[in-house]
């Protein structure tokens, strides 16, 4: 199943699972809608021709959705219930972390074994160095800030572009540096308006006649992407600014070659895992070898944004 916020590469890696199956000679079931199809006995068979033509679509043809029955024991019990019925006997969860915490809990009321798959856009769990469907919105968003840059140096306009991420920064630090930003605001770190005029006035200062500031949806300035620039054009009257809020598109779209070949790995891996008798971990890809961590950890674990990219970026934007 898929579960919480969909992402590009989903399809490749549901792909991934039911041909492993179907190679190693598993039923495999599908799960509609993440854990309120589970609770709902929402099921499918998934056989090997079930996922033709699918690697190369966004979305999920799985569906997804964030349950809030599956929080409660009335909802996960019933989900168990349900299982049974259909003989499903462990579990791969495709998502991030609120999908690995169900299973968490999941696994230790009912004793169900979990594979984790990560696959969100924000790329902010432990135990693999990228998440399934990072890769293509960070190329997403870069070519729309370089369409907005197009824009904003047309006019000699400041742009704020306000990128996905509620609680982590990769996707807008990563996307400011390739798309040339000027500033970056991320949950991670706390740069300080004061800060932020200062950058800006020595931009103008340097001669820059436009100019783009990438900010995180979950950034730390405590104001809106739309007060945030109020606040800009307050103090700095010499700049016209526009805002951009660049949403939900950042999760669709065909996934990159990239996050269809992760998925591809993960998703076979996962299998041979619960072959092998393994549960409640997730499978990840460090230093380009598919890995397994904890759930628990990968969830909890430390997987934190890498500064020496503000660095470059504040050396860049001189
Ligand atoms: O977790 C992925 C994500 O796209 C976040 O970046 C964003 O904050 C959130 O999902 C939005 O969720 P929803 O689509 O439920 O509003």
């Amino acid at each position: 199943m898929t579960s919480g916020g969909d992402a590009p590469g989903m399809n490749a890696a549901i792909r991934a699972v039911v041909r492993a199956c179907s190679y190693y000679k598993v039923d495999c079931v599908g799960i509609y809608r993440g854990y309120q199809g589970m609770i709902e006995g929402d099921f499918t068979t998934l056989t090997a021709r079930n996922v033709n033509n699918i690697i190369d679509k966004g979305g999920t043809i799985l569906k997804t959705a964030r349950s809030t029955e599956f929080r409660t024991a009335e909802g996960r019990k019933k989900a168990y219930n349900h299982l049974k019925k259909e003989g499903v006997d462990a579990l791969v969860l495709i998502g991030g972390d609120g999908t690995f915490t169900g299973g968490m809990i999941f696994q230790k009321e009912f004793d169900i074994p979990c594979i984790g798959i990560p696959g969100t856009i924000d790329n902010d769990i432990s135990g693999t160095n990228y998440t399934i469907g990072y890769d293509t919105a960070l190329n997403t968003v870069v070519e729309v800030i370089d369409k907005i840059r197009d824009t904003a140096s047309s006019h000699n306009r400041l742009f704020f572009v306000e990128v996905m991420g509620r609680d982590a920064g990769f996707l807008a630090l990563n996307s400011g540096v390739g798309a040339g930003a000027e500033e970056i605001l991320i949950p991670e770190e706390d740069m300080g308006l004061e800060r932020l005029l200062e950058s800006l006035k020595r931009s103008k200062r340097s001669g820059k006649s436009s100019s783009i500031v990438v900010v995180a949806e979950g950034d730390k300035t405590g104001k809106s992407v739309f007060e945030l620039a109020d606040y800009v054009e307050e103090n700095l009257p010499e700049y016209e600014v526009r805002v951009s809020v660049l949403g939900h598109m950042q999760r669709g779209g065909s996934p990159s070659c990239f996050d269809r070949v992760l998925a591809s790995r993960l998703g076979v891996k996962a299998v041979e895992l619960l072959l092998d008798n393994k549960k409640n971990v997730m499978v990840g890809l460090i230093n380009n070898r598919v890995q397994t961590t904890d759930l628990e950890l990968a969830i909890k674990g430390n997987h934190t944004i890498n500064k020496e990219l503000l660095r470059v970026s504040d050396i860049m934007s001189i």
